[in-house]
């Protein structure tokens, strides 16, 4: 991805997540006093976060091997049994996108995460056979945008399952000072806070907006980053003051016009706005629903009263919740 030059590379220059560095940091240190492997680590969280930068992150403090794969790619066991067999021993084998990796090649998974062994199947019907080999010692990272999405079986082989927040607006803005810095763009105090502001609390979102006010400010600006700079970038980006984007004041409004207010069913909604089912849960709901402005209910998505108010619309309460 276009970030891959701002990403952190140790622990230490990660900004944000508290409590995941300060776990991480324990158990990489344990495992390296050992001299063993990290337990599988887990990784759960909305897009944007920074989960492969973590796994990443993590290689790199135990000085391990990464490979880096993910569950739609892997599509039959002899693809995973081809990758573990070719690990070196102590290696990160991150898989993103975890939770889609298809029922039989997860249960090959399984005894692989456990023992370090593949059971390879020879043959069919009474004849078959199962030959157990033997793999060098690894840790799986996996990443998925939800821990509920994996099957139970394989969440609970995971020793460390760790879960990013959305970012703090003070941790965003020190990361979009560091990345102006590494992009070589001038940004003072006030328009990096203004990028953060507007950054859905996500760095993928904020290293993305960096970019386009950068080019803003070095064409139009004077190639300095004030908060009056961003601010006009951003409004030509129509990216709002609480860093919504067109999508997301369609949803709201949606919601809002079409379906007074709301509860209106995620596939009726999905068509609604032309978006896919998957990328609104995913990417634009989680937002919406954290700063308040959406709610999930079981007849539905409710927009509430900071979302009439957000569009300036006259608040009405859903009047299906009152049945
Ligand atoms: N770039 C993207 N995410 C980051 C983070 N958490 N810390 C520092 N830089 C980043």
């Amino acid at each position: 991805p276009v970030e891959t030059g701002l990403r952190p590379r140790r622990l230490g220059d990660y900004i944000g997540q508290r409590k995941v560095k300060e776990n991480l940091r324990v158990f990489v240190e344990a495992a390296l006093q050992r001299g063993e492997t990290l337990d599988h680590v887990l990784l759960h969280g909305h897009p944007g976060l920074g989960k492969t930068t973590l796994a990443t992150i993590i290689a790199n403090e135990l000085n391990a091997n990464l490979r880096t794969t993910s569950g739609p790619v892997i599509e039959r066991p002899g693809d995973l049994a081809a990758i573990l067999t070719n690990l070196e021993p102590g290696s990160v084998l991150f898989i993103d996108e975890i939770h889609r990796l298809n029922h039989v090649v997860e249960e090959i998974l399984y005894p692989a995460m456990e023992d370090f062994q593949l059971d390879i199947i020879i043959g069919q019907g009474p004849s078959a056979r199962t030959i157990k080999l033997d793999l060098p010692p690894f840790t799986l990272v996996g990443a998925t945008t939800r821990a509920g999405l994996l099957s139970p079986p394989l969440r609970d082989r995971f020793g460390v399952v760790l879960r990013l927040e959305f970012y703090h607006v003070d941790d965003l803005r020190v990361i979009v000072t560091r990345s102006a810095r590494l992009l070589g763009i001038a940004v003072d105090e006030d328009g990096a806070m203004e990028i953060a502001r507007r950054s859905r609390g996500t760095p993928r979102v904020a290293n993305r907006l960096l970019r386009r006010v950068r080019d803003f400010a070095e064409v139009r600006a004077g190639g300095t980053i004030t908060r009056e700079v961003a601010d006009q970038a951003l409004q030509m980006l129509d990216v709002d003051h609480r860093g919504f984007d067109r999508m997301d004041r369609k949803i709201l409004a949606t919601i809002i016009e079409k379906y007074d207010g709301g509860p209106v069913g995620i596939e009726t909604l999905s068509a609604a706005v032309s978006e896919e089912k998957d990328t609104l849960e995913e990417v634009y709901e989680p937002f919406l629903i954290q700063e308040g402005f959406l709610k999930k209910t079981p007849r539905g998505r409710v927009a509430t009263r900071l979302a009439f108010e957000h569009l300036g619309v006259p608040y009405r309460a859903s009047r299906q919740l009152h049945l």
